[in-house]
């Protein structure tokens, strides 16, 4: 079992870290554009098994996508982060013709791969693969609702001093400032967490979680890559390990939610085909108007790319 990861950046290198960490493949190709990049992260990552004890096969390729031939999941991160005072939407130009060629070269050689992208903005980058695929939906998704309902949890677990583990949430829409964490959808231990913090802290953990992203950007000059990276290798495993785990996920719309041919993140059930399900909520109209907001915003960044000529 063969898992590429593209681009040898932060993220892309804490994913196949992460990926290798947990054995999810025998073989992790990472491969990255810069000469020697990503040979020498995948040399350096490889010289951790011994110390940690894995035996998944971690190397290094520049630009050569034979290396990554037959994969069964390839996540690309290829694309230039954000600097502070940039939305992610700021990249768009660059980073499409990035994920272009990136997907163009990924499907040559693993004709038959999940594709997880991961580069901003997301849900349209996310679009551009599936445009330049040319195959099922199913098998070209974005990784984002894992990473924000993460920081979302992550928040949660800090106010209510308990362990992260407990804490369940669902939050769909765009990959961007319009995202929308569900309340109503939020349970610590199985106890809605509505019952567990008032209101105020809990609409400002949201407003946190909503702009976390560029908390980090701010902090460090540059974007997140730990739980960016952790949250695309959970992806991996539910596929390599057909478990049918239920992620939000940015997934190809046909109608779900009122929503048609636009890529969005909603609860999935991600297994061995990659999206093996869209699952409807009986969303209330508060959240159905934050979801229809959220998807206008995504939509007229998916027009800005279609009106690109790259
Ligand atoms: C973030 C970037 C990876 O949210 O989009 O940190």
């Amino acid at each position: 079992m063969k898992v590429s990861v593209i681009g040898a950046g932060n993220v892309g290198a804490t994913c196949a870290d992460v990926i290798a960490h947990k054995e999810l493949a025998n073989e992790v190709v990472l491969l990255d554009i810069k000469e020697n990049f990503a040979e020498g992260k995948a040399l350096d990552m490889w010289q951790t098994a011994p110390v940690n004890m894995y035996d998944s096969r971690i190397t290094g390729s520049t630009n050569d996508y034979s290396k990554t031939a037959g994969s069964e999941v390839v996540v690309i991160t290829s694309g230039l982060p954000r600097k502070p005072g940039m939305s992610r939407d700021d990249l768009i130009a660059t980073n499409a013709k990035i994920v272009k060629s990136v997907t163009e070269q990924v499907i040559k050689y693993s004709p038959d791969a999940k594709i997880i992208v991961v580069s901003n903005p997301l849900d349209v980058m996310t679009y551009c693969a599936y445009l330049t695929a040319k195959v099922d939906p199913s098998r070209v998704f974005g990784m984002a609702g894992i990473l924000d309902t993460a920081r979302y949890r992550a928040f949660l677990a800090t106010e209510l001093n308990c362990s992260p583990k407990d804490i369940q949430a669902v939050l769909m829409g765009g990959h961007g400032d319009t995202m929308v964490p569900l309340p109503r959808y939020t349970t610590v231990g199985g106890i809605p967490v509505t019952e567990l913090i008032e209101k105020d802290k809990l609409d400002a953990i949201i407003q946190r979680a909503k702009v976390g992203g560029g908390e980090i950007v701010n902090l460090l000059g540059t974007s997140a890559w730990y739980a960016p990276g952790a949250a695309a290798a959970q992806m991996v495993e539910a596929i390599v390990r057909d478990q049918k785990r239920i992620f939000p996920c940015c997934a190809w719309l046909q109608g779900e939610y009122g929503l048609k041919d636009i890529y969005l993140g909603v609860p999935v059930k991600l297994g061995k085909n990659g999206i093996e399900q869209i699952i409807e909520l009986q969303l209330n109209d508060d959240e159905k108007a934050l979801l229809n907001e959220s998807a206008k915003a995504v939509k007229e960044v998916m027009n800005v790319l279609d009106g690109i000529d790259f």
